[in-house]
């Protein structure tokens, strides 16, 4: 091993399809569990950490893993790119394996072959992912802590934040990359052995059931090639499964403005501070300085305590794009660049009642002045200012 390699799964109890799968149980052992005790089987790796958000419904996680004295990690919930980060630095590790917590099928020996790549090419990611090979379920992907950090420090988009590993293996990244493919047996990208829907859920929990723990990933797919009914409905489930994300990142690309507000809460920070330095918002701003994180911090902490003001987070898939304040009557809005010119901003003022509100907008932002007036907002007042 050529550094510290350390294990980082991603769990959380929040998932739309199935909520709260990571403790689903079988034979007793939460998924999660299982993913843990199949890891501990890899020689390639030093450690092995679970990394779940600060979220109160996450909090279960974080009891199971101090019972079962598995070391963990809680963060952002949005940006899990920051999450990895400030995880992999805790615990000083110099090469992360990405791993996440619905994947209970595993393969410790393709993890291993991940890493051993990784270290030979001298790479600065590397996966089984770019070109499906394997069956859903045994993706693993290998990174420095080098190439996280400059995710972390460069990924301003949503998407990129939330999927972590998105930037490194994009264009812009500039990094060596490295990526290996299923041979023999287990050649099945057909096939799927994650937990997402309840139906996988039930396809596991038979393998286990019948074969142990520690079954091998090529003695299930056998079990499924004895089983025709099982077969087709791992690859029916697949399928599904790829019509959906095909929707989900086109509607990432496309959306025709269909979001969702929530409230924002003290895991949104990170992507906030991103977002209010975007050049083109600190532009529009009254006060054009660069926002530290610190700064960030401090304005929240105070804020979010204040009884006059609200703020909410533009929600479109899962992920924020966008920010509006109401602080005291006066109305805010910010929305990530390529989002813009969709209608987004005013379907989601016009959730609001901003009855009695205002907005304190420059005159060149032509944009702003738009949008507010298309809301039926109109101008009292103009200030002059001697710059
Ligand atoms: C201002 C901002 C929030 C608008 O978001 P948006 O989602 O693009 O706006 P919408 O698509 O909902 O457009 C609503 C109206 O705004 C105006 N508008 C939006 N983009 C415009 C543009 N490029 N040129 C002129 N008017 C524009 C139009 O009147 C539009 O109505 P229309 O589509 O019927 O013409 C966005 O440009 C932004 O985040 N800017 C940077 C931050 C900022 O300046 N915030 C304002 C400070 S309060």
């Amino acid at each position: 091993m050529k550094n510290s390699a350390g294990i980082i799964i991603q769990a959380r109890m929040g998932s739309s399809r199935l909520p709260g799968k990571s403790l689903m149980k079988i034979k007793g052992v939460p998924v999660l569990g299982i993913v843990v005790k199949r890891l501990q089987k890899c020689r390639a790796v030093r450690t092995i950490i679970v990394a779940t958000t600060e979220n109160k419904k996450d909090r279960a996680i974080i009891g199971y893993c101090k019972k079962n004295k598995i070391k963990f990690f809680a963060g952002s919930e949005q940006d899990v790119l920051g999450r990895f980060f400030e995880c992999a630095k805790l615990f000083n590790l110099g090469t992360v394996v990405r791993i996440t917590a619905d994947c209970p099928l595993i393969d410790p020996k393709t993890v291993d072959e991940a890493v051993k790549l990784f270290d030979k090419g001298n790479y600065d990611y590397a996966s089984n992912i770019t070109e499906r090979s394997f069956p859903r379920g045994l993706d693993v992907e290998v990174f420095s802590f080098n190439a996280l950090r400059k995710a972390f420090e460069k990924a301003e988009d949503s998407f990129d934040r939330e999927h972590v590993t998105h930037f490194m293996y994009g264009k812009k990244s500039g990094f060596r990359l490295g990526s290996f493919s299923a041979r023999g047996r287990l050649f099945r990208p057909e096939l799927r052995f994650c937990v997402d829907t309840i139906t996988d859920f039930e396809l596991i929990k038979k393998i286990f059931s019948k074969f142990g723990f520690f079954v091998s990933v090529s003695r299930a797919i056998q079990f499924l090639d004895e089983n025709p009914a099982l077969l087709l409905q791992s690859a029916e489930e697949e399928e599904k499964y790829r019509q959906n994300t095909k929707k989900v990142r086109q509607g990432f690309a496309n959306a025709k403005c269909a979001p969702g507000l929530r409230r924002v809460n003290n895991g949104d920070l990170k992507w906030i501070a991103c977002l209010m330095n975007d050049p083109g918002i600190r532009r529009n701003s009254f006060s054009p300085k660069k926002i530290t994180e610190e700064q960030n911090k401090r304005y929240w902490k105070r804020k979010l305590r204040s009884g006059k003001f609200a703020a909410f987070a533009i929600i479109l898939g899962s992920s924020p794009v966008g920010l509006i304040r109401i602080d005291k009557k006066l109305v805010s809005i910010a929305l990530e660049k390529k989002y813009r010119g969709r209608g987004i901003a005013f379907n989601s003022l016009k959730k609001l009642d901003l009855n009695g509100c205002f907005a304190e907008i420059k005159p060149e932002n032509k944009e702003s002045l738009g949008l507010f007036k298309k809301l039926g907002f109109s101008i009292q007042k103009i200030v002059l200012e001697k710059v």
